[in-house]
């Protein structure tokens, strides 16, 4: 483990979402390039252009104090080939990033995997396959081998269960599948590659520590009766324990496996593969935090999810039912919601950390928190008063957690500056640093990243 280093004050992206140059430098196509391309879709092709721009991004970084930056390794910029060769130009350019960010002091904190699956490995029939999760192995051994030397923070997956479910449950991501067997076929090989990656970095003996991201929502129930107590804990095991467990105690919930067992076949978990999953947890947690998840008992009688027209956003509060297992919340009156639909609930974040730090008793890192909006990129600064409020309750309510005993090592906003998001494009725009993304893709700094870089300064003075 590293000595204790001090609290991260950062922010975060991914590769698919800022990187742009698609196909430059010999990278070869993602899954995400190729149905982007196919569908006709805004795309990732361009994006932020931080491919290009990267040292300035990360200077900027510098200059608002922040001491982290979270970015991911796009694989099919790394590796070439379902052989494996390695694209020693792919290898380069993160290099560089991470010594710009050494350079900078800034504490480069890295992604294995943010969803951009190279598309040889989805021709083979991506997470479906477990030949895809060996493959992913050897792609992190080259990352930990070319990278472990600077690179101190590792987390395997960013969010397994929300490409797992947009891209094998609902259908809305690549590979574009909706099926409950498939998807639960592909999210074991993920958690199982998950923890063949950690008994490397461990059988390597690299520095550091390593972890996995985990897009977070505590679930609430509407009442304290015993049927919403049971639906929260089938949400509960849907929305985090699956994940949680899993990687934090290697173990899958039994109960959700029982109820699984029921409806569809498990037999393609071998022992074999669930005693390198006890035997290899992570070091922390990571966790992405937007909002909660409130649910009610399931009433509806059809066993089906329903998203709105083209899962594209949720802008027209989409009603999501779990088979039989539970009812998400999505319209109680007293919501506060983004433009997006999304619920503001800071309080979900204290408590939930509290929860998790009480359940498994591991560092924890905020690996992402923001708030997407529609934004004119013209006066300078963005004026993003709603971002400030944002961000400032939900750090207040990390200090609580914090205060009272939870062990948060990290704070990283998303995003550090715009960038795409998957279906919605580039007009939900997350950054702290806005991107004129209709003209010379110039940076223009919004009010929040003004006032997170004063903020820091405070922090650090204080410490
Ligand atoms: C989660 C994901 O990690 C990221 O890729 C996405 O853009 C943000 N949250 C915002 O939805």
């Amino acid at each position: 483990m590293n000595a204790r280093s001090p609290f991260f004050w950062g922010s975060a992206t991914a590769s698919y979402q800022c990187e742009g140059a698609w196909n430059e430098a010999g990278k070869a196509e993602s899954l995400w390039d190729r149905y982007l391309h196919e569908a006709h879709l805004e795309n990732g092709d361009v994006a932020s252009d931080h491919y290009h721009r990267y040292r300035e991004d990360i200077e900027l970084m510098a200059k608002g104090n922040q001491n982290a930056y979270r970015f991911s390794l796009s694989w099919p910029r790394i590796i070439l080939n379902r052989e494996g060769d390695v694209n020693e130009a792919g290898v380069e350019f993160y290099s560089r990033v991470v010594d710009a960010c050494l350079e900078f002091g800034i504490e480069p904190y890295v992604t294995l995997y943010h969803w951009d699956l190279p598309q040889y490995w989805q021709d083979e029939g991506g997470w479906l396959n477990p030949a895809v999760a060996d493959a992913y192995v050897r792609f992190a051994r080259v990352c930990f081998d070319r990278l472990g030397d600077r690179v101190r923070y590792w987390a395997t997956f960013n969010e397994p269960k929300w490409f797992v479910a947009s891209g094998y449950l609902i259908g809305n991501y690549p590979p574009g599948l909706n099926d409950p067997q498939l998807a639960i076929r592909a999210a074991f090989n993920v958690m199982y590659a998950s923890a063949c990656c950690v008994q490397v970095f461990r059988d390597g003996r690299f520095q550091g520590e390593i972890g996995i991201v985990h897009s977070f929502s505590p679930v609430d129930g509407i009442d304290e009766t015993l049927e919403t107590r049971i639906a929260m804990r089938y949400a509960d095991n849907y929305c985090n324990n699956w994940i949680m467990d899993t990687a934090a105690k290697g173990e899958i919930p039994i109960d959700l496996l029982a109820d699984l067992n029921k409806r569809y076949d498990l037999s393609f978990m071998s022992s074999r593969q669930l005693d390198v999953i006890a035997d290899n947890t992570v070091d922390f947690l990571g966790l992405n935090y937007y909002s909660r998840t409130l649910v009610k008992p399931y009433t509806r009688g059809e066993t089906s999810i329903v998203v709105n027209n083209t899962g594209a956003s949720f802008k027209e509060k989409p009603r999501v039912v779990l088979k039989d297992w539970f009812e998400q919340v999505l319209d109680d009156p007293g919501m506060e919601v983004t433009a997006w639909g999304t619920e503001i609930y800071p309080d979900g974040l204290r408590r939930g950390l509290l929860d998790v730090y009480n359940r498994y008793h591991l560092p924890i890192y905020v690996t992402e928190n923001g708030i997407g909006v529609v934004e004119e990129i013209n006066a300078e600064p963005i004026d993003d008063e709603y971002r400030i409020s944002f961000m400032r309750s939900h750090i207040e309510a990390i200090k609580a957690a914090m205060h009272e005993g939870a062990d948060v090592r990290g704070y990283f906003a998303w995003s550090s500056f715009d960038l795409y998001s998957w279906k919605n494009g580039c007009e939900k725009r997350y950054g702290l640093i806005g991107v004129d993304f209709d003209r010379d893709l110039r940076r223009i700094p919004k009010k929040s990243f003004g006032w997170y870089r004063d903020f820091i300064a405070r922090e650090s003075t204080a410490e």
